[in-house]
């Protein structure tokens, strides 16, 4: 680095000043140095200042993971000459409390990469993993080994996790096993578990943490994800044992999310901008869930910026995309010194007090409260945030003293904390959490994946089925863009025909009735979706009105009017996050995803999608084993008939009247007004021509024909002054989709459920 020697008495000599209180000094770097890693620095060398200690996976900073400069410019805590500053390797919990069984090798300390092996003594069996390795979070793989034998007891023994003690070796009903962690470890899960009933125990299994230990963003999205599920999903899936087939029913109530970020200084601003960003993707994925809460969202330091009020929501003043944009206009600016964590439960608990009174105790009764806080829990004023959270407790438990009581209100109260930061006050933030079931405490290493993290939660099993759910960022095969994408092949011994086309229910592919022809029968077709290649096409069905030699006789040499076909599968598709269906007009799942409340029309879905005079719109073309996105501007209202009129210079129309062959039934696109549009390429045909709407996709027409044969295959290529692409809107062919879709009459398939206009 080489420092002068002047530089270094400079230090010194203002450091002797400040030290007497004459002035404001700044730390120094000097012997700050760690071998092994690296530090960055919050706000230079200012007071205030955090030093903030990397080191690679696998190590973590020691004996500090960060320092504070402070007014005098000393570091807190400050460096020791004889414990210099390092990286250690990162270790795990012993893992020999393992109760009848033993554990191979047994060492003083586990590393990580270190594996152990276990095996139960004889009599006793094996639940959990045999074979647990050291990982770079200091957590064992795999759930924790328990050897137990059959003794008859209510619940199961809920076994001795790593590094911990149990208390407690009853196992029936009542009974209470407590835990704690040895030395230097604390405990993050339920310390007491309860065995209940129904055989299960209460809360979650315990785990010892270190300072170094922390939730990978999978463990948190699957955790998270599963513990919120139920907040999220409004419409349940339950079995009908009569009819032996799925119904949904809805539960009551209002959903209200309040959210807080902490912005005080001891948080970097890269992870103000990572959270900021991560509340964002998480509100947009809470939409595309079938519920609309209502959010309060703030940022905290000494004092509480309130970014949207759930006051506003109350008043129906608020869409979610005025949150939205509030939060990415969001900016952070020069901060109050100090954290006041309390202030912002209070602010949330005024907010709650405010609903309560607007919408009366019985009213209130049915709102559930999810609070979710970004925070390292350094807060330094304000005090403790415990008592106000009692008084959010008793609110929303409605005053029930009795234990009984409260337990029947606990799930109308969830609070999670997401503990961030170089250095994290964990029994701070533990005893904050509240709510049923699974995890609310998770300790992040780095904020930057928790983007990626909250998007996994739209994985979980019961919303995959949700129709037109994707992501929005590229995946390796696009299949998680696209999840819906098909590619049909049509083969007979003269002829092979390619198209796309769309997953509409598990057990059905829309695709142009212009794939198939006469000769064609269900065994010449296969269809491919991702990996999966089913030969076993039941049966495809053409749109009774499509005749394609309809209008010979007006000039007309192919006629595509009604040009669409449903191709039904022997088998349904495994639904999953590559594999999902797109949402179609007229049905009850594209209201919901188009957020349209109470009863609707397919014709508000139209008006809501295809609106504006100029539509944007997207489709797709096959190259390899993947797909490009390729887009145009639908030319409607004024714009219309201009558009169409290029379809009588086409090959194969003798007529001056472009309605003829493009009738009402189609969306037109292309030229180079004001616009130039991608153009339709072979093998394009029949794929789906779709609008995301947040993050579900709508499918609103299909690629039918154009006016100029202007590209091979996979091909993207702009149009000119008069190509011109038509698309079969599929508003106007919702009687056909309905016909077989939502046909009840049948017991292969689940019917999908249209609306009634
Ligand atoms: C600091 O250390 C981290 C982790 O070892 C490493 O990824 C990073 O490149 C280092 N940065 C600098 C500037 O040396
Ligand atoms: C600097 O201030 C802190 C508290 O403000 C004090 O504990 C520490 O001893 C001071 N250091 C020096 C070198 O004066
Ligand atoms: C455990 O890890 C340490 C550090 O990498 C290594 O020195 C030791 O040999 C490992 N022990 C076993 C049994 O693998
Ligand atoms: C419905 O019941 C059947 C048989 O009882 C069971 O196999 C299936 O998993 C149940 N489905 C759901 C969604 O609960
Ligand atoms: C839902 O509302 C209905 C009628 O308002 C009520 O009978 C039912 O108990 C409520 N269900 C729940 C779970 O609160
Ligand atoms: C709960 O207690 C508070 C304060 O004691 C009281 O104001 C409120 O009316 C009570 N609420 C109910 C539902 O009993």
């Amino acid at each position: 680095m080489g420092f002068s020697v002047h530089w270094i008495w400079l230090a010194a000599l203002s450091c002797l000043l400040c030290m007497a209180g004459e002035v404001r000094c700044d730390c120094t770097e000097v012997n700050m140095q760690m071998t092994g890693g690296n530090y960055t620095l919050t706000k230079q060398l200012e007071q205030g200042s955090l030093m903030i200690y990397h080191c690679p996976e696998g190590y973590y900073p020691y004996p500090a993971l960060s320092r504070l400069c402070q007014a005098n410019g000393s570091w807190k805590p400050a460096a020791r000459r004889f414990l210099p500053q390092r990286c250690r390797m990162v270790e795990c919990p012993d893992p020999s409390v393992l109760e009848f069984g033993s554990v191979s090798p047994l060492q003083e300390n586990y590393f990580v990469k270190n594996e152990t092996t276990y095996e139960c003594y004889s009599g006793y069996s094996m639940r959990g993993s045999g074979r647990r390795t050291c990982l770079p979070n200091g957590k064992w793989s795999g759930p924790t080994p328990i050897c137990s034998r059959d003794s008859g007891d209510n619940c199961a023994d809920p076994g001795i996790p790593a590094g911990s003690v149990r208390n407690g070796n009853l196992f029936g009903i009542d009974d209470t096993v407590t835990y704690s962690c040895n030395g230097n470890l604390f405990l993050v899960g339920s310390s007491e578990r309860v065995c209940q009933e129904n055989g299960q125990w209460t809360g979650i299994e315990p785990a010892c943490y270190y300072k170094h230990t922390y939730d990978t963003p999978l463990e948190v999205s699957e955790a998270f994800g599963s513990a919120i599920r139920e907040s999220l999903t409004t419409s349940e899936v339950t079995n009908d044992t009569q009819q032996g087939r799925t119904i949904r029913i809805s539960k009551n109530g209002t959903l209200n999310i309040y959210i807080a970020v902490d912005i005080s200084e001891s948080i970097e601003k890269k992870h103000f901008d990572n959270a900021r960003d991560a509340v964002i993707k998480l509100i947009k994925k809470i939409a595309s869930f079938s519920v609309t809460p209502n959010y309060e969202i703030l940022f905290f330091s000494s004092q509480v910026y309130e970014v949207v009020s759930i006051l506003d929501f109350l008043d129906g003043n608020t869409v979610l995309n005025d949150v939205i944009t509030r939060l990415e206009n969001f900016v952070v600016g020069d901060r109050n010194t100090g954290t006041d964590l309390n202030m912002v439960f209070k602010t949330f608990l005024e907010r709650m007090a405010f609903i309560k009174q607007q919408v009366g105790v019985e009213g209130f009764k049915e709102h559930r409260h999810v609070l979710i806080f970004f925070t390292d829990g350094a807060y330094n004023m304000g005090g403790s945030p415990v008592p106000t959270v009692n008084l959010i407790k008793n609110m929303v438990y409605m005053n029930h003293t009795s234990e009984k009581e409260a337990k029947s209100r606990e799930e109308f109260l969830d609070i999670y904390v997401f503990a961030i930061g170089a250095e994290l006050f964990d029994e701070d933030l533990q005893p904050l959490t509240a709510g049923l079931g699974g995890q609310h405490y998770f300790r992040m290493k780095d904020i930057q994946n928790l983007q990626e993290t909250f998007d996994q939660i739209i994985d979980e099993e019961e919303v995959k089925g949700l129709c037109g759910l994707h992501k929005d960022y590229e995946t390796d095969t696009q299949r998680e863009r696209y999840p819906w994408w098909a590619f049909i092949h049509v083969q007979t011994k003269e002829k092979s025909k390619k198209c796309l086309g769309s997953l509409v229910t598990p057990q059905f592919i829309l695709t142009a009735a212009h794939c198939f022809t006469f000769e064609n029968f269900p065994e010449d077709v296969t269809v491919e979706i991702g990996n999966f290649i089913e030969k076993g096409v039941k049966n495809f069905k053409i749109h009774p009105q499509y005749n394609i030699n309809g209008k010979t006789n007006e000039g007309v040499k192919e006629f595509y009017d009604y040009d669409v076909a449903l191709i039904q599968l022997k088998n349904d598709i495994k639904i999953s996050s590559a594999t999902r269906p797109i949402c179609i007009p007229g049905t009850q799942e594209t209201s919901n995803a188009l957020k349209l409340v109470g009863k609707s029309t397919s014709k508000q879905q139209e008006e809501l999608l295809l609106k504006n005079h100029l539509e944007r719109l997207s489709f797709l073309t096959k190259t390899g084993n993947t797909v490009r996105e390729k887009d145009v501007h639908a030319k409607l209202g004024d714009n219309r008939d201009e558009c169409i009129q290029h379809a009588v210079d086409a090959e194969g129309i003798d007529t001056n009247n472009p309605k003829v062959a493009v009738t009402d039934n189609f969306l037109c696109s292309g030229g180079l007004n004001p616009f130039r549009d991608h153009i339709a390429c072979k093998g394009d045909s029949g794929g789906a021509v779709f609008k995301n709407f947040e993050h579900r996709t709508v499918q609103v027409a299909v690629v039918s024909w154009g006016t100029k044969d202007k590209c091979g295959t996979g091909e993207v290529v702009e149009s000119d002054e008069a190509s011109r692409d038509f698309h079969l809107n599929l508003f106007r062919v919702v009687p056909f989709l309905k016909s077989i879709l939502g046909d009840d009459n049948q017991d292969d398939y689940a019917p999908l459920e249209f609306l009634s206009s």
